[in-house]
């Protein structure tokens, strides 16, 4: 203690003396030496700050001589520490308290020690019977049915949060329309002269006379009775009278003859409603009609190029493609 008071005198000293030589060394106002004080000012700073350390140190000092005269007035007895006799790995096992594992208590497992208190007091041709308490695992199931049937009950038919099974069928279907609708547009758009149908539903010919009338009118005439362009009425093609060879004609145009190919201008979906359009008007013996050009279509696959009569009138409403 003394050592350290010395310590911290001599140090608050050399730190005084190191001030008062910066002082003299550098020119400066007294106010602005030492953090704008002067010298009496630091001096009763240290005198402050030792008093505090003294005060301290004393007070360490009267708790460490209460300490000793404690143990003067009645020391602690000197207690011979005692060994711990040494165990091989037997011994020190058995010591350990026996903790069941997860296995044993989801079973409700019992010790065999215990089976004389387990046995039920009758017994049919000596084989007796234990009173095995009613495992963990089933426990919890049976209650957690209980539990999950309150929650069901309360969710699906007390609060109505969810839906029941009619209304999940009926989101289901709605649901299954909409991705319907978004895949036949998608299909429809993916049409080429290869995998394109023959199709004589009313809102596809409807569409395909849009088109016509829009860009095809001034070349085959308002009836596609034919202009410039062959007749579109007859029997006869230039290129083939199949749904295939018509949508292939429309998209790739016969440039050299003045029938420009539309596959920039209409998309897969808007030619093929054309192409059924031109075929639904065969046999519609316009006035005017051009001479047919070209050679008799025979169709050899009657499902793609006969005209379809609406069997079904149920059904047909709803069929937007075949
Ligand atoms: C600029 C005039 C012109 C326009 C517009 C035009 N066509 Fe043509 N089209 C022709 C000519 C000319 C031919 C005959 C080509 C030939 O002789 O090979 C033809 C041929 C066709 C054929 C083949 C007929 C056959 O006998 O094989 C089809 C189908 C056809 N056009 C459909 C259309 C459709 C659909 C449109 C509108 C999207 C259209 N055309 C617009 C001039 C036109």
């Amino acid at each position: 203690m003394k050592k350290i008071k010395l310590l911290l005198l001599f140090l608050f000293v050399s730190i005084t003396a190191f001030a008062a030589d910066e002082k003299a060394a550098a020119p400066v106002t007294p106010a602005q030496a030492g953090l704008g004080l002067n010298q009496s000012e630091i001096l009763i700073i240290i005198l402050l700050v030792f008093a505090v350390v003294l005060l301290l140190v004393s007070v360490t000092l009267l708790n460490a001589f209460k300490v000793m005269y404690q143990e003067q007035l009645n020391p602690t007895p000197y207690t011979k520490p005692v060994k711990e006799p040494v165990l091989d790995y037997d011994s020190w096992l058995k010591q350990q308290p026996v903790k069941p594992s997860i296995w044993t208590k989801l079973l409700s497992l019992r010790p065999i020690e215990e089976e004389k208190d387990l046995v039920i007091d009758h017994a049919h041709d000596g084989i007796k019977e234990l009173n095995n308490p009613v495992p963990a695992w089933f426990n919890f199931l049976f209650y957690g049915t209980m539990i999950f049937a309150t929650a069901y009950l309360f969710y699906y038919h007390i609060g109505g949060y969810g839906d029941l099974q009619d209304q999940e069928y009926e989101n289901e279907m709605a649901r299954a329309k909409i991705e319907k609708t978004a895949y036949l547009e998608k299909s429809a758009n993916t049409i080429d002269e290869r995998s394109v149908k023959f199709d004589n539903t009313p809102t596809v010919l409807e569409e395909g006379r849009t088109v016509f009338t829009t860009n095809c009118v001034v070349c085959h005439g308002d009836k596609g009775q034919g202009i410039i362009g062959p007749n579109l009425t007859d029997e006869y093609w230039l290129h083939g009278g199949s749904i295939n060879n018509v949508f292939k004609t429309i998209k790739y145009g016969v440039p050299e003859k003045g029938m420009i190919s539309w596959e920039k201008n209409l998309n897969p979906k808007q030619i093929s409603a054309v192409a059924n359009f031109i075929l639904s008007l065969k046999g519609s013996n316009p006035a005017g009609a051009k001479a047919p050009q070209g050679e008799k279509y025979e169709a050899k696959d009657l499902k793609d190029n006969e005209m379809k009569t609406p069997t079904d009138s149920v059904n047909q409403a709803n069929v937007t493609k075949k």
